[in-house]
């Protein structure tokens, strides 16, 4: 079958999210709020079950990490610390006609001829304007274009019949100072803090001002000491969170890829600073050892291999969830694209039908967050560490990532479209939604052949009573037997259980209390015992 177009692709995506109840817009019946998005049924199946993963992961198969679920408004002094007041901005411009505003850094470059006027008066030497204004338009166009722009803007500004002023005109190249919508000049680049602020108590006074938080990693800097005296960690131990996050996006898009409102789950891994790990085994690994093992954590680590090991962590993560390698790139940031406190960043890039965009940071923070902290709130954040006999405080590597958007490239991951034989075993198109059972929303559906006979739906209803407990299971016995396999194939379902009158034992007891166990993919049936049903499917789902 002819691949689609990446832009038809994602038109797809979108549209059966929708239908299915994957992803709605937030607040759809009053036209929806921009940047919000809610998970349906299934949406918030396989959210839950990403989180789960996750957190399973980090916590239940490892020794060295503890979980926290912090507030999502924490003290303001806090984001002075982290520098998130003064710095956690993007650079954005405003049309100057119509105040739409943008990210600077997604302004298309554009070449072609700029109008340039140094005002505009009303004609009858009335009212005048000084502001300088230009448009830009393809070269060769008609200037008429550019003056109706012109005229648009000095009307704004109150003169009603505008005179344009100082007309000239210059060639450019490569620009992104003009708006790609309608040829005006854009402002200049300022920062726009994307922290969203509310009021806490009932004045809303400047000194009441707090935040939602950013991101949650700083609800784990501060209750660093506290969560290390009652899990009785030693350095190295992570300290891990998921949670909601708000950021004011200037332009969110991409479905969710940028949101709003989303949900991260971070990890801080604290560490020795590489003197300490000197002092105590005499030689730090460095990357550039020859061929240095990240697999299994060994005393003479410092950050640079912590950080290597928490990449390749995380890789195999994403591919224990079908996101298997050829879909992932391991962006290494360059030395200038590095935030202030990181000594390095590796981006876990994922290929969306939208290009190859960001799922995961993994950066390594030094001792930036807790110093900060220390030195803002007084207290101290120094770790004694009994065998190195010494204080200090940590450093830090974190893995951080957003669960909505891995929970859209799982359903660009999984979406795939082939044939498949209806009920006469004639080929007909298919949408099958390729989750790894792990994450997929419903793990079985369970199917009595035909509705309106009472033994076949009595033992159907009994198996799927047998499986709920273990998984989340959908009963269905409404239409053609071919039809409701294709609704679960749209699902992601990955396992279909019928119950057939061979499971009565109609045709002889060797195949009374078996069913068909239907596999998506394959499309393979193979019959199984009802006794064995659970285990099996449990060991695939695991
Ligand atoms: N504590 C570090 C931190 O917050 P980040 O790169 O800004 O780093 C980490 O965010 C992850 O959170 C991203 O890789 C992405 O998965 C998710 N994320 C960030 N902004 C987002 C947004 N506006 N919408 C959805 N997910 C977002």
């Amino acid at each position: 079958m002819a691949e689609p177009k990446t832009g038809e692709l994602m038109e797809k995506i979108v549209s059966l999210c929708k239908r299915r109840g994957f992803i709605f817009q937030s607040s759809e019946i009053y036209g929806g709020l921009n940047g919000f998005w809610d998970y349906g049924p299934l949406g918030a199946e396989l959210k839950r079950n990403i989180k789960e993963c996750w957190w399973r992961s980090m916590t239940q198969l490892r020794e060295d990490v503890v979980g926290l679920d912090a507030s999502i408004i924490m003290h303001p002094k806090i984001w002075e610390a982290s520098g998130h007041t003064s710095t956690f901005s993007d650079l954005m411009v405003d049309c100057l006609l119509t105040k739409k505003r943008f990210r600077a850094d997604q302004v298309e470059p554009q070449s072609g001829t700029a109008y340039c006027y140094t005002g505009a008066s009303d004609g009858s030497g009335g009212k005048e304007s000084k502001d300088a204004f230009s448009v830009l338009i393809a070269t060769g166009k008609h200037a008429e274009y550019a003056r109706k722009v012109a005229r648009q803007f000095y009307q704004e500004r109150g003169i009603e019949n505008p005179t344009l002023l100082g007309e000239r005109t210059e060639e450019v190249k490569d620009t992104t100072r003009y708006n790609h919508e309608n040829g005006s000049l854009l402002t200049e680049p300022r920062p726009f803090n994307l922290m969203l602020k509310t009021y806490v108590g009932p004045v809303e006074s400047a000194e009441n001002i707090a935040y939602l938080r950013p991101e949650t990693a700083q609800a784990i800097f501060v209750q660093f000491k506290t969560t290390l005296e009652v899990s009785r960690q030693r350095v190295p131990f992570g300290i891990c969170q998921i949670g909601k996050a708000f950021r004011n996006e200037i332009n969110p898009r991409n479905f969710t890829f940028r949101s709003r409102e989303f949900e991260q789950m971070e990890l801080e891994f604290f560490i020795r600073p590489d003197e300490v790990v000197k002092k105590l085994a005499g030689s730090v690994t460095s990357l550039s050892d020859p061929q240095p093992s990240t697999l299994n954590p060994q005393p003479t680590w410092g950050w640079e291999l912590w950080h290597k090991y928490w990449v390749e962590q995380r890789i195999k993560w994403y591919e224990s969830i079908g996101l298997g390698r050829d879909t992932l790139v391991e962006y290494w940031q360059k030395k200038e694209e590095l935030a202030h406190y990181a000594k390095a960043t590796v981006d876990i890039l994922f290929k969306f039908p939208f290009g190859t965009q960001e799922l995961e940071g993994i950066a390594a923070r030094g001792d930036f967050d807790l110093t900060q902290h220390q030195k803002f709130s007084g207290k101290s954040m120094e770790y004694f560490d009994e065998e190195a006999k010494a204080k200090y405080v940590p450093h830090v590597i974190e893995p951080s990532a957003g669960v909505d958007r891995l929970a859209l490239a799982l359903i660009c991951n999984a979406y795939c479209e082939d044939q498949a034989p209806d009920e006469k075993g004639k080929l007909e198109s298919r949408v099958v939604m390729k989750f790894h059972p792990r994450i997929a929303p419903i793990k079985a559906a369970v199917f009595p052949l035909l509705k309106n006979k009472p033994a076949l739906v009595e033992k159907a209803k009994a198996v799927r009573d047998l499986l709920r407990p273990h998984m989340s299971v959908f009963y269905d016995e409404a239409g053609a037997i071919g039809r409701r396999y294709r609704r679960q194939d749209e699902a992601g379902t990955p396992f279909g259980v019928t119950i057939d009158f061979d499971t009565l034992g109609e045709k002889g007891p060797e195949l009374q209390d078996t069913v068909t166990l239907r596999d998506r993919d394959t499309m393979k049936q193979e019959r199984v015992k009802i006794g064995e049903l659970v285990p099996m499917l449990l060991e695939k789902i695991r």
